[in-house]
This record gives structure tokens, sequence and C-alpha cells, in this order.
């Protein structure tokens, strides 16, 4: 049986994570990947060639078969064969939910599907070292990777709260300081930064939300609310977060609990931009895996009970890191073995930047 992981996107996260299973899917036991380009540009060619190289095969729509290939395209499948034979679906587009509709609901070979972020009820909402243990194998075949963002919040809540029978969370608040666009986009930049409406009367915006359902899944229900503005840069994203706890903490007790999560990074620098170069530096595809990275200066608590700090978002490298977790997931839930079979990526999970 030949384990196959079909990604659907070539975009912001699909482009890396394509890569990923290009680079070390034989050393985490997938033989082959296969991935979906929707639009035949010349302009994409070089970098979905490169793909193509490094072992994945492109499947394209039928009706653009030709166009892709008259543009010089190497196309090894059409769409719906692709998914067909896949072992796991990434859907790595904003229309994931739509795609679910349309065609992974009526189409039984693979195991389960992934979404991302924007793709609210695709399945159950998961997060890397957060909510493991939510999977249920053969019941989760559809699974929702959450935001980048809610990854930091729920990673947050999860090392700095967590007092193992119960959470010592009271209240969290978080704004997400956002960068306008992705340094791989040229559209949508924005001269100033832009506020965000509190469209959600409970959480805010969708970042407190997901983490609600995210620890949902856990049977918690935390008080939390979020807040967004658009800043205008390309560099990462940035969280301002206060956390208010049921008990006495520490600056110390908050070092020592992220400093023992493999997941967390933490650094003394404060200014986005060398954080961001850090990945670029040191990373896959200019991302590091790490779930936040907490600027330790930063750190601040008042009245015993109340924590105060800024984190940085790393890209999107968390979102890759649980997309491949879960797709590991779906083709062997044995969680000690998705442990180790994702090896290989550990390099890029830093603890210190
Ligand atoms: N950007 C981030 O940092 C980030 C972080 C975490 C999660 N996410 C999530 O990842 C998802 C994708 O975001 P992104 O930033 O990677 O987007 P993106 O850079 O705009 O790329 C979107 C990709 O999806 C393809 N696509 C769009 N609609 C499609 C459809 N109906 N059918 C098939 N393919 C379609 C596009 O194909 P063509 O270009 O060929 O038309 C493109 O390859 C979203 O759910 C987002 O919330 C993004």
């Amino acid at each position: 049986m030949t384990t196959t992981v079909h990604i659907v996107g070539t975009g912001t996260i699909g482009e890396p994570l394509i890569g990923l299973f290009a680079d070390f899917g034989n050393k985490m036991g997938v033989d082959e990947v296969t991935f979906h380009k929707r639009t035949p540009l010349e302009a994409d060619r070089p970098r979905i060639q490169h793909l193509i190289k490094r072992g994945a095969k492109l499947a394209v729509d039928s009706e653009n078969r030709s166009d892709f290939s008259s543009l010089g395209y190497e196309v090894s499948y059409e769409a719906s064969d692709a998914i067909e034979r896949a072992t796991v679906v990434i859907d790595c587009t904003p229309a994931g939910n739509e795609n679910k509709e349309r065609y992974y609901q009526n189409i039984s070979g693979p195991k389960g599907y992934l979404a991302q972020g924007s793709e609210f009820g695709f399945g159950k909402p998961y997060a890397r070292g957060v909510n493991d243990e939510a999977l249920v194998p053969g019941e989760n075949r559809f699974v929702q990777i959450v935001s980048c963002n809610t990854h930091n919040i729920t990673t947050l809540i999860k090392t700095l709260c967590d007092d193992g029978d119960s959470y010592c969370l009271e209240q969290g608040n978080f704004v997400c300081m956002r960068r306008a666009n992705d340094v791989t986009q040229s559209g949508g930049f924005i001269p100033a930064p832009s506020l965000g409406a509190h469209s959600d009367s409970v959480f805010g915006t969708h970042h407190a939300r997901d983490a609600h359902y995210v620890f949902e899944t856990l049977n918690q229900d935390f008080d939390l609310f979020s807040s967004a503005v658009k800043l205008n840069t390309q560099y990462m994203h940035s969280i301002w977060f206060r956390l208010a706890y049921g008990r006495d903490t520490s600056v110390e007790e908050a070092v020592q609990r992220l400093r023992a999560n493999p997941r967390v990074a933490v650094t003394e620098k404060q200014q986005t931009n060398v954080v961001f170069s850090f990945g670029r530096d040191h990373g896959y595809y200019g991302r590091i895996l790490s779930q936040t990275v907490v600027s330790l200066p930063t750190l601040a608590v008042r009245r015993g009970r109340e924590l105060y700090g800024f984190c940085f978002t790393p890209q999107d490298g968390n979102s890759l890191l649980s997309s491949v977790a879960a797709a590991l997931w779906l083709i062997d839930p044995d969680r000690a073995s998705v442990s180790t079979r994702l090896e290989p990526l550990r390099q890029w999970l830093y603890q210190e930047v």
C-alpha cells in the first residue's frame, strides 16, 4: 500500500508543506506527495517546477490540463483522481469548507482530510501539543488546523495555566497585531495601522473564539477575549497578552514553564524584524516551527495574579507543524509513533531565538 499525502493549494502555507513532505516524507513514512494547483500561471512555473524536481507530483483540474501542459508544467494527475488515491488530503486554500461540501465528503478513499485556519467548522479544531488527546481515531476524519495566532494563544494558555488536574486561568485577553500581508503576497498592503471590529460579542474576534473551541475539545470553558489590529508591515504577527490567574504566580514561574515546553521559544529580543530574520536565516522556507516566541523582557506580573507580556507568531510555522502531525496521525493514530515520525522536523523547533 502506497501512503500518499495530497496537498490542495500552493500558496503561503501550501508551498512549504509540499516542500516538507517532498524533502522528509520518506523519513516520516510517506511514500508520495501529490499537490493540486488551481490556476495555470506562467509566473508560478519556477517554484512549481522546483517542487516537482524534488519529487512532488502535480495534479490539476481536467479542464485546465492542456493550459498547464502548454505552459511547460509536468502534470501527473487530474484533481479528482489525486484525491481518490490519497491517504490524507491537506487543504491549504481559503475554500476548505466549500471543497469539503463539493468533493471531500463524497470521496471515501482517503483516511482523512485537514483544512486550515479560516475554515471554521471543517472538523475538530487542532493545535499540536495543545489538544492531541482530543483526536479520536476512526472518528475525526475531518480536522481543522487552527490559525497561526490561535496556535500561539492556545499554546500560551496550555503552557502557563495548565496545573495538571485543572487550569488556573480565570480570564485571557489578547491583542493580535497582524502583518498586513505575507512576504509572498503583493496585494493587500496597507499604508497605516487598521483597527479590527469586535464582531463577536463574546470573544471579540475569531482568535479568542477559535482558542475557546480548541479548549472545548478538552472540556474546558475559558473566558477569552481578543482584539485585532493590522499593521503596515510584512513581518510576523505579534500578540500582547494578559492572563488572569486564580492563584498567585510570578515571572520566574512563567519563564520556567515557557523554557520547559519544547514547542515554545523564548527570546531576549523585542524587535519583530530580528525575530523574523532569525526564521529566515535558521528556518525551513524561512520559518521556524515553534508555536510561539515569547519576549522575556516584556513579561510582568501585576498584583500577584495577572501575567502580561508580548510574543511573536512565527509566520505559519506552527500551522505547518500541526498539519504534518495531524496528517501522520490520520495515517497511523499511534501517538508515540507520530512523535517519532516527526523527528526530522525537530531541528526547526527552537527553544531560544
Ligand atoms: N498565510 C498564513 O500565514 C497562514 C497561517 C496559518 C493558516 N493559514 C490558512 O491557510 C489557508 C490558506 O492561506 P494562504 O495564506 O496559504 O493562502 P494563499 O497564499 O492566498 O494561497 C491560496 C492557495 O489556494 C488556492 N486556491 C484558492 N481557492 C481555491 C479553490 N477554490 N480550489 C483550489 N485551490 C484554491 C490558490 O491557488 P491558485 O493560486 O493556483 O489559484 C493558492 O494556491 C487559509 O485557511 C488560511 O487561514 C494561513
